[in-house]
């Protein structure tokens, strides 16, 4: 067996951040299967451009021929699985293509492991790791005083995302208990941060609010979310990969439980004073409370006590300090930017907001 990784979905947001920081800790060579969608861009990875330990593969985690053959010339020591459909806003108008990608892909993913796992040796065969990267959001929703989400909270998936995302977990899970396969399973809050695909809250409040545009806020804007800076994310990864109990779960959060009207009043104060405009003004008159979200989870928040007490995680990055950070980043990449405005992400814009009312 090589050292190499693969990591599937490794052109999106969370992916990329992971093999970015796996190249300057880690290492060892790294395979990225990814189909190239809509929110795979393999710009976020140009700085690997000259790096032969970095190997792009484009391809879909649902063609098992594709994905045993990757496993048979590279004989990896893990696969780290990112690779999703991953925004709820398009899971509510196209659920298809979630259960296609989220459950019978990682099911793909995790047989072909498990066919690959079953013929090494025995040391090869107890390094081996297959870590399924997840989300909070199959806990379902929380009430105010609700506690927050631990590993043993009952699943109860609300979108078609998030039911997407439940049942590849029990799949993964289902791996571990029938067939041995060294499975790890990570749930993570909501993160942020560079590279983040612009449909998502935080990098389409920051694109709006540089060009003066409406922000808009679905339902009353009191919806909670845990924020979490997206290198902390692939730090934690990176402990469970290492270090994690085989077949055990862990939750990783921000401790940063945020109203979404306070993370949008922020990104306008922290524009205001690294972008300001005479012509816009104040980036708080552009906020636009528009219909909800059918079937919006109200709060969200992790309990991440255990990865702390069991591998020693915690998040660095505070929630003011990682926005900042992040606003310079979108501010310092026009390029960038420019280059993630397709004509599918223009459709996609124009589909979900303009046929939202206002309020
Ligand atoms: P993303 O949408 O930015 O990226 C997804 C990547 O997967 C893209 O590069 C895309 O091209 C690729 N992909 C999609 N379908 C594929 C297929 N069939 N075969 C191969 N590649 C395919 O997503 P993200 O925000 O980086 O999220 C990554 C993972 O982390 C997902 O599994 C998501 O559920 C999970 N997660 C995300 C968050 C978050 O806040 N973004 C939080 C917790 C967990
Ligand atoms: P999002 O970034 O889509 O993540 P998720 O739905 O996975 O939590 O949305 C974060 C929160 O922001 C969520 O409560 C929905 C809300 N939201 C808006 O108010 N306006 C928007 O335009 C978007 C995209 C999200």
């Amino acid at each position: 067996m090589h050292d190499a990784i693969i990591v599937t979905g490794g052109a999106g947001f969370i992916g990329s951040n992971f093999i970015l920081e796996w190249m300057k800790n880690a290492g060892s060579a790294v395979i990225n299967l990814d189909l190239l969608t809509y929110a795979g861009n393999p710009a976020n990875l140009s700085a690997l451009d000259a790096n032969a330990r970095y190997q792009l593969a484009v391809g879909d985690i649902c063609d098992a021929e594709r994905v045993a053959a990757l496993l048979r010339a590279h004989q990896p020591k893990a696969i780290v699985h990112f690779a999703a459909e991953s925004h709820v806003d398009r899971s509510i108008t196209s659920p298809e293509s979630f259960v296609r990608t989220n459950v019978l892909g990682t099911q793909v993913l995790l047989e072909q492991a498990r066919r690959y796992w079953t013929e090494l040796d025995a040391a090869n065969k107890s390094d081996f790791r297959f870590l399924h990267v997840s989300t909070d959001e199959v806990y379902g929703s929380l009430g105010p005083d609700d506690p927050a989400f631990s590993e043993s909270t009952a699943y109860a998936p609300n979108s078609p995302y998030a039911a997407s995302k439940a049942a590849s977990d029990h799949l993964a899970r289902a791996y571990y208990h029938t067939y041995g396969l060294p499975v790890l399973t990570t749930n993570c809050s909501n993160n942020y941060g560079p590279f983040q695909f612009p449909e998502k809250l935080i990098p389409l409040m920051i694109l709006n609010a540089l060009e003066g545009r409406p922000l808009p806020v679905y339902g009353d804007g009191a919806n909670v979310r845990d924020w979490l800076y997206v290198g902390d994310h692939c730090a934690a990864i990176r402990a469970v990969l290492e270090r994690g109990r085989l077949g055990e779960t862990y939750n990783i959060g921000g401790n940063s439980e945020r109203r979404n009207i306070d993370v949008v009043n922020t990104i306008c104060d922290l524009m205001d004073e690294m972008n300001p405009s005479a012509e816009i003004g104040s980036r708080r008159t552009l906020v636009t409370y528009v219909k909800d979200r059918p079937g919006h989870d109200r709060r969200y928040a992790i309990d991440a006590s255990k990865i702390e007490r069991e591998l020693g995680w915690r998040p660095d990055e505070r929630f003011e300090s990682g926005l900042r950070k992040t606003v310079r980043w979108y501010l310092d990449h026009p390029a960038w930017v420019e280059s993630v405005r397709t004509g599918a992400y223009l459709d996609w814009i124009k589909k979900n907001y303009t046929e939202r009312v206002t309020s």
